[in-house]
């Protein structure tokens, strides 16, 4: 059993701390390129959210990130409708680019080419002011990804509790990267690996396990609004 609380915000690397003329004229290449900064996170927790007081400054877009199942495409949706901003969604864009659905592009062109347009989406993205931004499960894999979204605006951590994640994902056998022998045990495995990279990244963490869309979202606005 994964236990989310495991994994320490401040636990890894420093975070990306560039003021934004740094950032735009060489974007990092590595995790350890980032410089060092003093004002680490500060995770408090309120209302079930943790927030990183500090954080650098950033665009006004909204971005969700999180495990697969953790319902950043429908809450997404939910939240553009209800705050009144456009949706922008990564998966969407790079399938449409490729004219595939995702199961088609990694059994097509693999998952590293997948990658590349998923950068490639995220890059083009970066003139986006007040919107709502989905991702991808992996997005954070990469650390210019993470990078990009930071330059874009408040990120989102939307989670679960393992259980729930795999009744979510099982639900709709989309994923690729489950279609596996055993499925559950690859989902433990690619949260572990992925969850101190969701944490590290994120201002705002909100646990969907129990809440609904519209829950979600408006916990995601009231959340925004005391950072
Ligand atoms: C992936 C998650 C998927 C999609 C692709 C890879 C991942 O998106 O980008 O299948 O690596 O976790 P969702 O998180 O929306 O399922």
């Amino acid at each position: 059993m994964i236990d989310f609380h495991h994994f320490p915000r401040t636990a890894l690397v420093a975070k990306p701390f560039l003021g934004r003329d740094a950032a735009l004229r060489r974007p990092p290449v590595s995790a350890h390129e980032y410089p060092r900064t003093t004002q680490r996170a500060v995770p408090t927790i309120r209302n079930g959210a943790h927030y990183n007081k500090r954080m650098p400054p950033r665009g006004d877009a909204i971005v969700l990130i999180g495990f697969m199942g953790a319902g950043k495409s429908s809450v997404g949706r939910t939240l553009a409708r209800m705050a009144g901003l456009p949706r922008f969604d990564t998966d969407e864009m790079v399938a449409a680019r490729f004219g595939l659905t995702i199961s088609e592009i990694f059994e097509t062109h693999g998952e590293e080419k997948f990658r590349d347009a998923e950068t490639e989406v995220l890059r083009n993205l970066a003139d986006k002011r007040g919107a709502v931004i989905t991702t991808g499960g992996g997005i954070v894999l990469r650390p210019e990804n993470v990078f990009q979204l930071r330059k874009l605006g408040s990120i989102v951590h939307l989670w679960a509790d393992e259980k729930t994640l795999f009744q979510r994902v099982d639900r709709r056998r989309t994923r690729p990267l489950l279609r596996t022998e055993n499925p559950r045990a690859t989902m433990n495995e690619l949260l572990r690996v992925r969850l101190p990279h969701y944490r590290q990244a994120a201002d705002v963490e909100i646990d969907t396990s129990v809440l609904t869309h519209d829950e979600v979202a408006k916990k995601i606005l009231t959340s925004l609004e005391k950072l």
